[in-house]
């Protein structure tokens, strides 16, 4: 991101996370960029002054590789600034002040069309509304960690994309937008909340009980917004205590969503006991069988597969049989009946890929 006010680009810098890595690049220091192989570049530039104009189109011969896509953004509208962008060489115009989930769309539209493909319509819905719960869940996200109430209306937002996206049927779709994702926060609270989602869909749930369900997966971990991202983060294994740090989080989570008083009791429960086992191995209570509701079961259960699929610098993510065959290993701990209704959550294309092998 080529810029000419570095601060405001930071927030922008933040939403993009959702396409992966993203730099901030001063339009002073671009001179400095080598060429290298980039995704995709935009600039967010003044393109009203000459200056700034000539000094992007340096950066932009500096670090441009041919082929690579460029979203110039704009300040205004004009047809003067439209043919500035033209002359750059820009594959895409955007204003500036477009709504978010907008920009991060477009993104993910000129990505996926610099490798060569388009997007289906379907594929196509399934991106706007994993941006749509994306940038809700960021204003989450900061207001948990900033200590202010939760926003209510971006929770709906986010849950209702979510859910929208598991009606399209395609998990792997999902998937495939989560790991793109930057931030590992984001990235496991997208990645619950996707199971969860499927797995309410695959059980026929009315519509209630599935937002229910899906907002229970994205507020599940909230307590770890109270926890240094430094030790949430760390590659490798923890001390003992950095250990009972990070185990703090349910009750931290529990404390939040109490305090705050409108989310429904089983919202609050996944958030305090999503930790806990069948068989009372858990934590932080120790809770046992019907101590444990159906609802933090199923999370528990989406929790659990999504911390062995996700991709760690330090671990190899497991294919989906092989985490399924370990959450099967789990024994008593998880409520069986429900995990038999979860190998068709993320085994269908396994079953699929078996039926037509088979024929
Ligand atoms: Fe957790
Ligand atoms: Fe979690």
């Amino acid at each position: 991101l080529i810029t000419d006010r570095v601060e405001e680009s930071m927030a922008l810098a933040r939403v993009l996370a959702l396409w992966g890595a993203s730099s901030v690049v001063d339009l002073s220091d671009a001179p400095t960029m080598s060429k290298r192989p980039l995704r995709l570049i935009l600039s967010d530039v003044d393109l009203s002054k000459r200056e700034s104009v000539e000094a992007l189109r340096a950066a932009l011969a500096e670090c441009r590789v041919p082929g690579t896509p460029y979203l110039c953004l704009m300040r205004e509208t004009s047809p003067r600034s439209t043919m500035q962008a033209n002359v750059l060489g820009a594959t895409g115009i955007l204003d500036v002040g477009a709504p978010v989930p907008v920009l991060l769309d477009r993104i993910g539209q000129m990505l996926l069309s610099a490798t060569g493909r388009e997007l289906d319509e379907r594929e196509a819905r399934m991106q706007q509304h994993f941006a749509q719960a994306s940038v809700a869940l960021g204003d989450m996200l900061a207001a948990a960690a900033e200590g202010k109430a939760l926003p209510v209306a971006a929770i709906d937002v986010s849950v209702a994309s979510i859910n929208r996206a598991a009606d399209e049927v395609d998990l792997g779709g999902w998937l495939d937008m989560v790991w793109n994702h930057d931030d590992l926060t984001y990235q496991h609270c997208l990645l619950v909340a996707g199971l969860a989602a499927a797995f309410a869909r695959q059980l026929g749930f009315p519509e209630e009980a599935r937002k229910l369900l899906t907002c229970a997966a994205v507020l599940h971990d909230i307590g770890k917004a109270k926890i240094p991202t430094a030790i949430l983060h760390k590659p490798g294994s923890l001390t003992p205590a950095e250990l009972s740090i990070v185990r703090a989080h349910p009750r931290l989570g529990y404390e939040m969503l109490r305090d705050q008083g409108s989310f429904a009791r089983d919202i609050v429960e996944v958030a305090h006991r999503h930790h806990e086992y069948l068989d009372g191995t858990g934590y932080p209570q120790g809770l046992k069988g019907n101590e444990i509701s159906d609802v933090v079961r199923m999370i528990t259960i989406c929790d659990i597969y999504a911390a062995l699929i996700e991709r760690r610098s330090y671990k190899a993510p497991m294919a989906p049989q092989a985490a399924y065959q370990t959450l099967l290993g789990m024994g008593g701990k998880l409520d069986a009946d429900l995990l038999r209704a979860f190998r068709a959550v993320v085994l269908s294309d396994c079953a699929e890929e078996a039926r037509a092998a088979s024929a």
